[in-house]
């Protein structure tokens, strides 16, 4: 395998191009067969093809061999065996340029002159001794990394860095050419980047472009501004026209994002987006910098994962929560139903004032009870029950909707799990809300109208957890 690509540092696309040209100067397609790794070429021997592709690279062309890749289908030992290359004995000095992953820069066309000069090597090993391997016995006079290269061989294709020996040696043999053709493809991408920026967002028509397709209808007089809402009904039935499902399939949904982070909670951040005409919010996930990053990211796609779940499973079982529209794993967010309203929370401390508020807190506990109750009578633990975790939608206490089930469980029926759920409750209502002993005392009362057997068994459990706790308070 040739080395030199895997530490390389330079972030440049590489070009199978590129490297597919370069192997023709190398190689001048010797083989009648198509992959230059496959037993049949072997053995193409020193025909007038090969002598031909040697008076194209007119210098020293080199591999230093460790003998751990299988000579059948290293790409080295054919050229070597082609005639193409010579080996240089592990430990003696190259006084060319090696290609090996022991160089601190990256090898560039201000290197040419001196391959040109004084020939060009590559280090044959396998990729799977790499970190066994006496890398500091490949002497030479200079080291070099090579660019961000994507494999094109058939034992690593698409695999960034992985390059055979062959594929290394045509990418050295004219960095001009291997940074020619990675130029002209980072300017297609930018090209291709600078088209997509420009698509339009294709979200449903507004009401004043409904509005005006009525007017379009009427072939009446049309006065400028009226021709001008023609134009705009024209361009979008065009636009309509043109919609293809497939294609925007692969290209994604649309969505717009807002600017603004509403809320940036413990877990993540909530973001006001527009989900194909709906009003939704962007839950997103973010690394912690202080957790180790392997266990950062397995502990937001658990979480991530339990949130779905959870939503999912309390809908079954009855419970209001959001809608999910749209879910990306790889980057941790969630699209989901935007609920206009308070959270509890802010509902509860929004009424303090109010002559109602003992009814306020009375209703919202029972209407919480029942919720809490119906989740766990379905094996469903939130985890998080706190206030800002449910919102009311329309500021209705009847449409009290549960959110936030990164932290739930499901699946296990057991009193204590239970407890636990209820026992963050109270204290999240305690440390939040004060005098809120009529809204627990609803909330309790409710909970057992839904499955006395249950509630019995969990408050019971739950006299133990609160004694636990001050125990735990006494002592600190
Ligand atoms: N679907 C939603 N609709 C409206 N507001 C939401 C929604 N989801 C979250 N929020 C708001 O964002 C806050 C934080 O969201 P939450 O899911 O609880 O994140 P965290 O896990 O960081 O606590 C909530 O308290 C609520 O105010
Ligand atoms: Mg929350």
């Amino acid at each position: 395998m040739g080395r030199g690509a895997k530490n390389a540092k330079s972030k440049v696309k590489g070009q199978h191009q590129s490297l597919n040209s370069h192997r023709r100067d190398v190689v001048e397609e010797s083989e009648s067969n198509d992959d230059p790794m496959s037993e049949d070429s072997e053995g193409s021997g020193d025909s007038p093809e090969d002598s031909e592709a040697r008076r194209t690279v007119p210098f020293r062309l080199s591999m230093f061999d460790f003998k751990q890749c299988d000579p059948k289908r290293c790409s080295g030992r054919r050229l070597l065996k082609a005639g193409l290359i010579d080996e240089v004995r592990v430990g003696s000095k190259f006084p060319g340029l090696v290609l090996s992953p022991t160089g601190t820069k990256t090898i560039s066309p201000a290197d040419k002159g001196f391959i040109e000069q004084s020939g060009l090597a590559v280090v044959d090993c396998s990729w799977n001794e790499v970190s066994n391997t006496p890398m500091h016995r490949v002497k030479a006079a200079e080291h070099r990394l090579l660019p961000y290269l994507v494999a094109a061989n058939s034992v690593n294709y698409g695999k960034p860095c992985y390059l055979t020996c062959a594929e290394a040696l045509a990418a050295g043999i004219n960095p001009f050419q291997s940074f020619f053709f990675q130029d002209e493809y980072l300017k297609k991408i930018d090209a291709e980047a600078a088209s997509s920026k420009q698509r339009n967002i294709d979200l449903p028509p507004s009401e004043s472009s409904e509005s005006s397709d009525d007017d379009g209808n009427d072939s009446g007089d049309l006065d400028g501004s009226r021709k001008e809402d023609k134009n705009e009904v024209s361009e979008m039935t065009e636009s309509v026209d043109d919609f293809d499902v497939d294609d925007r399939l692969e290209s994604g949904f649309d969505y717009e994002i807002g600017q603004q982070v509403l809320k940036r909670g413990a877990e993540a951040s909530i973001t006001p987006c527009v989900f194909l005409g709906k009003k939704a919010v962007l839950k997103k996930r973010h690394p912690k910098p202080y957790r180790h990053p392997t266990m950062d990211s397995k502990l937001n796609k658990a979480r991530l994962k339990a949130e779905l779940k959870g939503i999912m499973k309390a809908r079954s079982l009855g419970v209001p929560t959001p809608t999910v529209y749209f879910v990306n794993d790889n980057e941790n967010y969630i699209i989901m139903e935007r609920i206009e309203g308070s959270t509890a929370k802010a509902w509860i401390e929004n009424r303090r004032k109010n002559a109602d508020f003992e009814d306020c807190l009375r209703k919202l506990g029972a209407q919480m009870g029942r919720c809490v109750a119906m989740m766990h009578q379905g094996t469903l633990i939130h985890g998080d029950l706190t206030t800002s975790n449910m919102v009311l939608k329309a500021d209705d206490v009847d449409q009290l909707v549960f959110i936030d089930f990164g932290l739930c469980g499901q699946g296990k029926n057991i009193a204590e799990d239970k407890a636990v759920d209820l026992y963050v409750l109270e204290r999240a209502i305690a440390s939040t809300h004060m005098h809120s002993q009529s809204l627990l005392d609803e909330f309790y009362k409710a909970y057992e109208e839904v499955d006395k057997k249950q509630s019995q068994a969990v408050v019971k459990k739950l006299e133990e957890i609160r004694l636990r706790g001050r125990k735990r308070d006494m002592i600190g």
